[in-house]
């Protein structure tokens, strides 16, 4: 434990951290109740790709993004990240695949109001069980990559809509993420400063080499994926 924190200490910052999950969705099928929404998606994401996710309300995208990211069961179907099919896992082991692979990004940016922009990051961390010293150089590393250096005391209520989603984004790399998953990450943000928050998702999944599925309706977001995906009652049709 102690060498593995040592080493993480002596990685230079911006170096390629983690390698990006691949994907792999067979014969997915999901209900709620009566109401079927997924209704057969086969779907192969390379890694360290950009993805974005697209389709009416209701279609059913942040249904996808949640099982994904082992925040629903998957009931029918498959769902392999790395390999590793979700579909066996079980409650703990859904809980641990979601700390050691997966970054979530909501649209409601879900930070603690009662902590600084720093200490949300941190938190992250702390909840993964990393050691003190690595998540404040961590946390401010991540926050000084995000353009908010002199802003990681103020309490998210003393931060504008875009330096939020930023702390957010800061937040989800914190434990060097295989799959990030943003889930409209600019639907409440005017155009410039959703500008800056894709920028600085763009940069985190440069910078770590993440695999990165966006679920957006604009245009402007997904042109800047390499592929789309639009979901149409209950399926997936990808398109360069
Ligand atoms: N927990 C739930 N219980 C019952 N129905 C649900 C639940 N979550 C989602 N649904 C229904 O499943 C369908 C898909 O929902 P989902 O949230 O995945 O859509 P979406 O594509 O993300 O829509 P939006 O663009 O509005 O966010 C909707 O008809 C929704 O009402
Ligand atoms: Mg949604």
């Amino acid at each position: 434990m102690a060498g593995r924190a040592v080493a993480l200490l002596e990685e230079p910052p911006t170096a390629p951290t983690v390698a990006g999950a691949e994907v792999e969705i067979a014969g997915l099928h999901h209900a709620y109740g009566a109401t079927t929404v997924l209704t057969g998606i086969d779907l192969r994401i390379p890694g360290g790709a950009h993805v974005a996710v697209m389709g009416r309300s209701g279609a059913g995208k942040s249904t996808l993004l949640s099982l994904l990211g082992g925040l629903e069961p998957v009931q029918t179907g498959s769902v392999r990240v790395d390999g590793e099919p979700l579909e066996r896992m079980g409650r703990r082991q859904l809980a641990e695949y979601r700390r050691r692979t997966i970054g979530f990004v909501f649209q409601h940016f879900g930070l603690l109001d009662s902590l600084s922009a720093l200490e949300n990051v941190e938190l992250a961390m702390a909840v993964a069980g990393r050691p003190r010293a690595e998540q404040r150089r961590r946390g401010l590393e991540l926050l000084d990559q995000m353009g908010l250096a002199d802003r990681r005391g103020n309490l998210p209520g003393a931060l504008s809509g875009g330096e939020r989603q930023r702390v957010a984004i800061a937040r989800a790399l914190a434990n060097q993420p295989r799959l990030l998953l943003a889930d409209e990450p600019t639907g409440n943000l005017d155009d410039d400063t959703a500008a800056q928050v894709l920028e600085a998702l763009d940069r985190a999944r440069a910078a770590a080499g993440c695999t990165l599925v966006v679920v957006t309706h604009e245009h402007e977001v997904a042109a800047r994926a390499d592929r789309r995906i639009i979901l149409t009652r209950g399926r997936a049709e990808q398109t360069p």
